[in-house]
């Protein structure tokens, strides 16, 4: 079969080749192709090989010459609150005089700062505030992207976000995994009643499944938020709709939510800082994914996660940026993975399998993407370095010059071709 599209003289081509999910010992293990191609038929990889690629041309074949950069599965971004309305740099000065996170929302701020503002903003705005932060992961290599609900806490606004995701997905090319995350910070209007939120959650669950514009569910599970009881109703109630579940564990206090999403199912347990060892072991014997945020670490100067025991315990891990206004406010994922190689004491390979194919699995789409294979989704990305470890070695810019989505440049010499779906 001939192909539309031909990346050739690419220096080293890195990818997973193996079952998700990558677990322990398995997540260094990556196979590297010299002197590769990458033959692409419509959004579909035809072949990935060595050597002699013309027999996938023909007259419409368009060759692009990777010129010797390396190449890489398109990055999965799988923990970010995309759509959100403002910024929160205010907050960051009172972060650096050591006035504690929980304490600014426990005072109307942080999480329900943003809030009060993605209320009173209009659908448009949103969406232009979400695009461009897309434009700039997309420049990044990200090809993929989760994003969560949890800045509106009533059903309308709620709504307003899956929306707005629901339409980027549609327009921009960057695909969108979209989570409803009521369960965000218990709204003011309810601050006399935590549990009349969750009945109120409950009945709201009901009307968001019904709109189809997410599967999964996400609770932040922490002190003076949603308590392990409470977060165990919310997500059962989520499963007993049949959602997929994920939950915001472990990240500032030690309160076992990570034990509770793998007693439940979840795809993913996100943060896990404050993971206990009992939980550790939990998780390598599951399926569920540890999803590892270094981002938010370094922002609010915190310790952390142990990627490395869990590892070496057994445990699959993915890592994400956790893009948001209040602990992480950084759309470049390089940076993320830079964190990760320099405080997660994690191989550069190891990192690899955990933005690509972990985080596909517990979105769902490891069977279409998060590897270079046959038969998967063109989701490419060239980087102008002589191979992978120097991505994490040479930190702070940006390496990604060409970005390949569905078998379309998205991005060609670092910039932005402006096409819709
Ligand atoms: O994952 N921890 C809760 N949610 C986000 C922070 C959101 C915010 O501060 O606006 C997080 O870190
Ligand atoms: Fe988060």
């Amino acid at each position: 079969m001939t192909a539309d599209l031909i990346i050739y003289n690419i220096r080293k081509l890195y990818t997973s080749t193996e079952k998700a999910p990558v677990k322990g010992n398995s997540m260094s293990k990556i196979k590297m192709i010299s002197n590769a191609f990458i033959a692409i038929k419509d959004e579909t990889i035809l072949e990935v090989n060595s050597g002699d690629f013309k027999n996938y041309i023909n007259f419409s074949t368009i060759l692009i010459d990777a010129n010797h950069k390396i190449c890489l599965p398109g990055f999965i971004d799988s923990h970010t609150h995309l759509v959100h309305a403002g910024s929160r740099e205010d907050e960051f000065e009172k972060l650096k005089k050591g006035v504690p996170y929980l304490e600014i929302l426990k005072n109307g701020g942080g999480i329900l700062g943003t809030v009060e503002k993605t209320r009173h903003t209009t659908f448009d705005q949103l969406f232009n505030q979400a695009n461009k932060s897309l434009d700039t992961m997309l420049s990044f290599g990200v090809t993929t992207v989760e994003g969560k609900s949890g800045y509106g806490l009533n059903l309308e606004t709620e709504l307003k976000q899956l929306k707005v995701m629901h339409e980027l997905n549609r327009k921009h090319p960057v695909d969108i995994i979209s989570t409803y995350m009521g369960a965000h910070a218990v709204p003011k209007e309810f601050s006399h009643s935590k549990n009349e939120y969750i009945q109120k959650m409950k009945e709201d669950l009901v009307y968001i499944k019904s709109s189809n514009l997410t599967n999964f569910v996400d609770v932040f599970c922490e002190t003076g938020v949603f308590e392990i009881e409470d977060s165990r109703e919310i997500l059962q109630a989520a499963l007993d709709l049949d959602f997929k579940i994920k939950i915001h564990a472990d990240e500032i206090d030690s309160l076992g939510g990570a034990g509770l999403g793998v007693e439940l199912g979840a795809t993913s347990v996100d943060h896990l800082m404050a993971i206990s060892d009992k939980d550790i072991r939990s998780l390598a014997n599951s399926n569920t994914i540890a999803n590892i945020l270094p981002g938010t670490s370094f922002y609010l100067n915190k310790p952390y996660a142990n990627a490395r025991k869990m590892i070496d315990q057994g445990c699959a891990i993915s890592i994400s940026s956790d893009y948001n206004p209040g602990s992480c406010p950084t759309e470049n994922f390089q940076l993320i993975c830079q964190l990760s190689a320099n405080h997660l004491k994690i191989s550069p390979e190891e990192i690899l399998n955990a933005v690509t194919i972990n985080a596909a699995y517990h979105l769902g789409i490891s069977e279409r993407t998060g590897s270079l294979e046959k038969g998967k989704q063109a989701d490419i990305i060239l980087l102008d370095v002589p191979n992978l470890a120097y991505m994490f070695y040479h930190f702070g810019i940006n390496h990604v010059t060409d970005v390949i989505k569905k078998g379309k440049i998205v991005v060609k010499n670092k910039s932005l071709q402006r096409r819709k779906k």
